[in-house]
């Protein structure tokens, strides 16, 4: 029995993670079209005429609100989904909105048992786009889920991943530990979310669609988010023969407002993202011998990775990725005192998470919300990076 899977369900049955809207209509699935075409057109460089005529194949596809869009623009899809009131509405929402005359299948069944269909002489039947978003970091199989998205792809075939990725999900990961340090259970969970990330929660709902008790289900009630560090990510497309053709946000990219896609009608980059730019081909001779930037990053990744895979109630692995995460954040604090321009933002950054630390580890929940109001950069505005979406292409 995946149990993971089981715990995970029973928290989408109650609040259901991928209704984006309060009523289903034409003119929603036309607005939520448009932003889809920006992520692919501008932001990914992924034509949408390539969905044209595809057999499209949707792991984790929910109430099928993407593959639906998908199918408009021109593929067969079939959408496997474990979640049964998911399921059903997907199924409503195809004969509803969905291409006329196309063919499309749909199963209630775990991903990961997924065996697709095959030819006469035994092969198996493969698809031009397989796409997946929002789903294997909730699975405790997140390397065999790339797998299987791989292995169901033709040779040319289109890889469409969205996922968190842990040094984006850092913050976050610090809100599930914060909610879970001074929350007795759920519903306190709940309102204190509300209380602590009022302002964050607002945004995400505003942007996504969703409402704030579905991103408060989602990410902070939800017991699985196992995010792929970027670097571990690359390793494993490039086993599965996954060449890597884009990504959202663009790895080098920067900028914060850039994180805001949904808004932009352009693909030109923000000032920041020049400005980073400039620094890093400004100082390019030096930026291989920068052990010092290198070290930092190394450092980075190793903090956002040590402290990942975050879990309601399971304090005995908690309590020991905090002790690590202290040790790590003061390490990185010591060391970068007067360092690289560029880092001294992190270095502030570093400190408000230690401050942090500091605060739950007492249990002084009173200096807590004056403590969150103040901080210069922890958990304000994106807090972080919740999604990142990748394309390759099966070699
Ligand atoms: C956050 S939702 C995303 C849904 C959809 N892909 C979207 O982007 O709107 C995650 C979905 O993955 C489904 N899911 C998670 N693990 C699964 C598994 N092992 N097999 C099938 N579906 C799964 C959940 O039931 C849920 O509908």
């Amino acid at each position: 029995m995946n149990i993971t899977l089981k715990k995970l369900n029973k928290t989408y049955k109650r609040v259901n993670p991928s209704t984006y809207f309060e009523k289903i209509e034409k003119k929603n699935i036309v607005e939520l079209e448009k932003q889809r075409k920006n992520l692919f057109h501008n932001k990914l460089n992924f034509p949408i005429e390539l969905f044209k005529n595809k057999k499209l194949l949707d792991l984790g596809s929910g109430t099928g609100l993407y593959s639906v869009i998908y199918n408009l623009w021109g593929s067969d899809c079939t959408l496997i989904e474990y979640d049964s009131h998911s399921f059903k509405k997907s199924k409503e929402i195809f004969e509803k909105f969905g291409r006329q005359n196309s063919q499309n299948n749909f199963k209630n069944i775990d991903l990961f048992n997924f065996k697709g269909k095959f030819t006469l002489d035994k092969r198996r039947v493969l698809y031009d786009i397989v796409h997946c978003n929002g789903v294997l970091h909730h699975t405790s199989k997140k390397e065999l889920g790339i797998k299987l998205m791989a292995e169901n792809l033709k040779s040319g075939g289109v890889l469409i991943l969205g996922a968190s990725i842990v040094t984006g999900f850092l913050q976050r990961n610090l809100q599930r530990y914060l909610l879970y340090k001074i929350s007795k259970n759920e519903k306190e969970i709940v309102k204190n979310a509300k209380k602590y990330f009022k302002k964050h929660l607002m945004r995400a709902s505003k942007i996504s669609g969703r409402s704030i008790k579905a991103i408060i289900f989602d990410t902070y009630i939800n017991h699985k988010i196992d995010s792929y560090s970027l670097n571990s990510l690359m390793e494993i497309f490039k086993k599965n023969k996954i060449s890597f053709y884009s990504s959202f946000p663009k790895i080098n990219s920067i900028d914060d407002e850039e994180m805001e896609w949904k808004n932009d009608k352009e693909n030109y980059p923000k000032n920041e993202s020049l400005n980073f730019t400039n620094l890093i081909w400004g100082s390019r001779n030096q930026s291989k011998k920068n052990k010092k930037f290198e070290t930092f990053s190394d450092e980075l990744l190793e903090i956002s990775k040590s402290f990942n895979d975050i879990s309601y109630r399971n304090t005995k692995t908690i309590s020991s990725k905090i002790t690590k995460l202290k040790k790590n954040i003061n390490n990185i604090i010591k060391k970068n005192k007067k360092e690289i321009p560029h880092v001294s933002k992190m270095h502030i950054y570093f400190s408000e998470i230690n401050t942090l630390l500091k605060i739950l580890n007492n249990r002084e929940v009173i200096k807590l919300e004056k403590f969150i109001f103040n901080t210069k950069y922890l958990f304000k505005g994106y807090s972080g990076l919740g999604m990142n979406y990748f394309i390759g292409f099966k070699k």
